[in-house]
């Protein structure tokens, strides 16, 4: 169902891989609501992915970018501007962990893979926000979006230099959006329950990991398509005052100790 609610908005939407990544359903979710929009991704997701179904199902334009790389924002940033002026609205999509693809345990951390899995996981956020910071690029109300893990707050097993690399990004929002505040743009993140894509399925023990946020959630885990109607909300002037937050999107896990089905299992009354 659409609302219309972000008629006539403009962005960039970072990181969609192929139809199972969240900001796949996000360029979906924004095109039913009348949003324009170009996509990107770095040049090996392009090759992998299968963004041109995506850019043509939403009309929008495809422009590679490395987004740890500042000279491709640059570019990718200078395009926007030709072709859209200002823009509303910016989704950060992107991580990856290189110590966790290749199985490297957190007490064995190679720490060139931990710079580069932070580069490419927050260091990219920051870079995409001072590049636009510097070219005066967004409008007024526009919003700014990252996606975020609870791991950042608490511990789970195996997500290893990725917990850092969400805490350091979340710290990003809250630090950059006192600056854009004085642009009136907000920057926020979203904590997204697990979700079965690419990167997700890259953790290990991923599927014990969706099954249990499940088992504790009460609204159960949330979708990437519900990932995707709250990015919209974010995205439309419905919320205009919300900045510097990380917002969990997640059916209430972040606020549980335990719930009776979990403890079911231990008592064997389950
Ligand atoms: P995905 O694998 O579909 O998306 C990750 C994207 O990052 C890919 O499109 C990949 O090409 C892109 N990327 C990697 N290196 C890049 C670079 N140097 N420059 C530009 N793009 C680059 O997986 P998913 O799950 O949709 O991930 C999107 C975001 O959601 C990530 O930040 C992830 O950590 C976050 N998230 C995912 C959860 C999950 O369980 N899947 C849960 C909570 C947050």
């Amino acid at each position: 169902m659409s609302y219309g609610l972000l008629e006539g908005k403009k962005g960039i939407i970072f990181g969609a891989l192929n139809n199972q990544s969240i900001a796949w359903k996000v360029a979906e979710r924004c095109h039913e609501e009348g949003a324009e929009f170009i996509l990107s991704n770095a040049p090996i997701g392009l090759r992998m992915g299968e963004l041109n179904e995506l850019a043509e199902k939403t009309g929008s334009e495809i422009i590679g970018a490395d987004a740890t790389s500042v000279e491709d924002l640059e570019k990718l940033f200078d395009a926007a501007e030709e072709k859209y002026g200002k823009l509303d609205f910016i989704l950060h999509s992107i991580g990856m962990s290189v110590n966790v693809r290749k199985g490297r345990h957190y007490t064995d951390m190679n720490y060139d893979w931990t710079a580069k899995g932070w580069d490419i996981s927050a260091g990219s956020f920051h870079k995409i926000l001072q590049t636009v910071w510097k070219k005066d690029l967004m409008n007024e109300w526009a919003s700014i979006l990252a996606l975020s893990y609870i791991a950042a707050q608490r511990n789970f097993p195996d997500y290893n230099d990725m917990a850092d690399n969400k805490a350091y990004l979340e710290s990003i929002a809250r630090s950059f959006g006192v600056y854009f505040g004085e642009r009136k743009v907000r920057v926020n993140t979203i904590s997204q329950s697990p979700t079965p894509t690419t990167a997700g399925t890259g953790v290990k023990g991923f599927g014990g990991f969706i099954s249990f946020a499940e088992d504790m959630s009460p609204l159960g885990n949330a979708t990437a398509d519900e990932c995707a109607d709250f990015c919209v909300a974010m995205f439309s002037d419905l919320t205009r005052k919300i900045t510097m937050q990380n917002l969990y999107h997640d059916g209430g896990f972040s606020a549980m100790g335990v719930s009776q089905k979990v403890i079911d299992r231990y008592t064997g009354e389950n």
